[in-house]
């Protein structure tokens, strides 16, 4: 029986991922943890919920106890573009939290998912069919994390046996929690925009490739790795996974296929385009296919259509306006 904490249950991913593992595993079954409060009031289906700042060991530990858990997501991530404006407390969190998910989890036999980034890649990665295993010597401090949490979260599976897994996603798309402050925002903020406004200005040039993923099927690569049988595991931390690549005008030529009127110009983030410059075109995710049969559902059509008629909904519904 599982019984899972996820911590940062109220961000970008978590705050669809507890739903998503209490739909599976039974409400009680899943802590949901956060910093803030008022994030962790808008699951569907009830079960625990606790506030913690992930830096907090002492309080983390005494939660993993309490619960007798034995699997952590720890979600817990300044993204891209917010940790370049603050370096010191991206790397204070994001390593915070996943030193205290490391040394909990050894001390008290649990399994840790962490997930990873194509932020861990850097310009001298192959661009084009990034490899599983390949340079990576990024240059944002949150790749940086992301590749040291990935070393780290080896060293801990080699060295104490804790089981440890890890992919990396790519910018993912969904149309109930907007991130915030990543590099691949661009990819959610153009579906509201389209619908209210059938116009669109991006931050990313055009010819900017980039890996996404809708978020179905970023839950989906959660829990199958988590369930994965460990002997088929070559590799852990982390895996490359991604759905589909594409650049801001072909995402614009899908959109436009149910609103022809839209229309999109640009004006340039530098910092946001750095980043994206830096980062891979397309990942060759075949590891991840091969050793826990990863096999995404929504290709950028099957996405489009979706986010288009799930906004549209909430626009209607007085959600957003
Ligand atoms: N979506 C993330 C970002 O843009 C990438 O992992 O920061």
């Amino acid at each position: 029986m599982k019984r899972i904490l996820v911590v940062g249950a109220g961000g970008q991913i978590g705050s669809e991922l507890v739903d998503h593992l209490r739909n599976i595993y039974g409400g009680s079954n899943v802590v949901a943890a956060d910093l803030d409060e008022k994030k962790l009031a808008n699951y569907k289906i009830d079960g625990p919920i606790e506030i913690l700042d992930a830096l907090d060991g002492n309080l983390f530990h005494q939660i993993v106890k309490n619960y007798k858990i034995d699997t952590i997501y720890n979600l817990v991530a300044l993204l891209s573009a917010t940790g370049e404006k603050n370096p010191t407390l991206a790397w204070k969190i994001n390593m915070g939290a996943l030193e205290n998910s490391l040394e909990i989890a050894r001390q008290e036999n649990c399994a840790v998912f962490t997930p990873s980034s194509i932020g861990a890649f850097g310009p001298n990665t192959p661009a084009d069919n990034t490899p599983q295993d390949t340079v990576m010597q990024p240059t944002t401090i949150y790749g940086v994390c992301k590749v040291a949490a990935e070393l780290l979260s080896n060293y801990y599976f080699y060295r104490f046996g804790v089981d440890t897994r890890s992919v990396r996603f790519p910018g993912i798309i969904s149309y109930v929690t907007p991130p915030g402050g990543g590099t691949t925002d661009y990819a959610v903020e153009i579906f509201y925009e389209a619908i209210k406004h059938k116009r669109y200005t991006c931050y990313l040039k055009r010819g900017t490739f980039l890996d996404m993923m809708y978020m179905p099927d970023a839950l989906d690569a959660c829990v199958q790795l988590m369930e994965a049988d460990p002997t088929k595991l070559v590799h852990r931390n982390a895996f490359n996974v991604t759905a589909m690549s594409f650049d801001p005008e072909m995402l614009a030529d899908e959109i436009r296929k149910h609103i022809p009127e839209f229309t999109m110009d640009y004006n340039i983030d530098p910092v946001k385009q750095k980043i994206a410059d830096s980062w891979p075109n397309s990942l060759d995710d075949s590891c991840a296919r091969a050793e826990w049969g990863w096999n995404p559902k929504y290709n950028i059509a099957a996405m489009t259509m979706d986010m288009l008629e799930k906004i549209q909904e909430k626009y209607d519904n007085g959600l957003i306006s």
